[in-house]
């Protein structure tokens, strides 16, 4: 029985085929078990003999089907090893990269232009109050910039819009908050926090109640450039934007500027560039407006200031302040053909900046 056991445990090809043999042999009911049961059945003076002789074969099966069993597991363990097996050296799988939105890219081309000419990049908040926005901007209530149409005011700021509370304090008396309407309110709130003499271009999100079509969304970008100190004239305005127009187009790249009205610069302008573009076509592209500081925009600063104790320093001084929109620069740039198509996360138009940064 022994080498019949032996044999058919080397025979087992699979565990499932040695669990079998283990049943059969050594299991409850198996052929050895059942030969050890039988032994109160015989005689006492044969017992121990013949207990002895199946203790010896049951050991002996026992063992090869342990050995048995270690060697099928390592194979089962190899072979699952062998199917999972990685080749290190295969190619990756790509993973989707993103990339910088055009919005952005146009902002790194403009900001490392004024970055080069040693102007500081600022933000600002896109809540702003009427204050900040309009008044100290020299533009009065009856301005039709400040139509309810073209406006979005908030009717409820919460109590932490002007900073965590300090427990007992009273909340800041409630003004009339507006999502910025154009980032020439931070020129404001710069002007309040240092003094000249400044050079600061401010990126961000400005917001405007209105239909939107292919050229207009009601929420889009502006930079602003604002420049003082002692003597800066509109010449210094004009070498600016044209160097700022050769950053971008190209050392042949001019620009144009005609008179036009904006209340906190005096006189003011808006500013145009004449580009040749790859497909050889030559043209005006508007870009935004500027003009010198008006002198009512440097006497607010130096209220507010004032009232927060802190010296006048800006009336005497003369200024140049200029705000443009990336969109236009990146419809143009990218062959985008509506201004929508930048927010709408539309993977067929944002996809095709993949994987490029900058
Ligand atoms: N704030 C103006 C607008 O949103 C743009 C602008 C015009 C900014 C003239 C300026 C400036 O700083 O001098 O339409």
């Amino acid at each position: 029985m022994q080498h019949e056991a032996i044999q058919e445990i080397t025979a087992a090809g699979t565990l499932e085929a040695l669990q079998a043999v283990k049943t059969k042999y050594v299991g409850k009911s198996g052929l050895v078990t059942r030969e050890l049961g039988a032994l109160g059945k015989l005689p006492p003076e044969e017992r121990k003999a013949r207990g002895a002789e199946i203790n010896a074969v049951r050991q002996a099966i026992q063992a090869a089907l342990d050995e048995r069993e270690a060697v099928l597991k390592r194979e089962a363990l190899d072979a699952k090893l062998a199917g999972e097996a990685i080749d290190v050296t295969l190619p990756g799988l790509p993973l989707p990269a993103g990339g910088l939105h055009p919005i952005n890219r146009v902002y790194e081309d403009l900001v490392n232009i004024y970055e080069r000419l040693g102007y500081t990049v600022v933000e600002g908040p896109e809540v702003e109050d009427e204050h900040h926005n309009f008044e100290a901007l020299n533009v009065p209530w009856y301005h039709p910039a400040r139509d309810l149409q073209d406006t979005f005011w908030l009717e409820e700021v919460p109590a932490s819009f002007n900073g965590p509370l300090e427990p007992g304090a009273a909340p800041a008396p409630s003004v009339p908050r507006l999502l910025r309407t154009h980032t020439s309110p931070m020129q404001v709130r710069y002007m309040v926090d240092h003094e000249p003499d400044l050079k600061v271009v401010v990126r961000g999100k400005v917001y405007r109640y209105e239909a939107t079509d292919a050229t207009h969304e009601s929420m889009f970008h502006q930079l602003e450039g604002l420049v003082v100190g002692d003597g800066i004239s509109m010449a210094d305005l004009k070498g600016t934007i044209a160097e700022m127009a050769r950053g971008l187009y190209g050392a042949g790249a001019k620009v144009r500027f005609q008179p036009s009205y904006y209340p906190f610069v005096e006189p003011g302008a808006d500013f145009a560039v004449y580009w040749d573009n790859p497909r050889g076509e030559s043209k005006w592209l508007e870009l935004g407006g500027c003009g010198m500081v008006h002198p009512n925009v440097f006497k607010a600063v130096d209220d507010l200031r004032e009232a927060q104790g802190k010296p006048r320093v800006y009336e005497g001084k003369t200024g140049f302040a200029f705000g443009l929109g990336p969109e236009r620069i990146a419809m143009l740039k990218y062959k985008i053909p509506d201004i929508r198509y930048f927010y709408a996360n539309d993977p067929r138009v944002i996809g095709q900046f993949r994987g490029e940064l900058g």
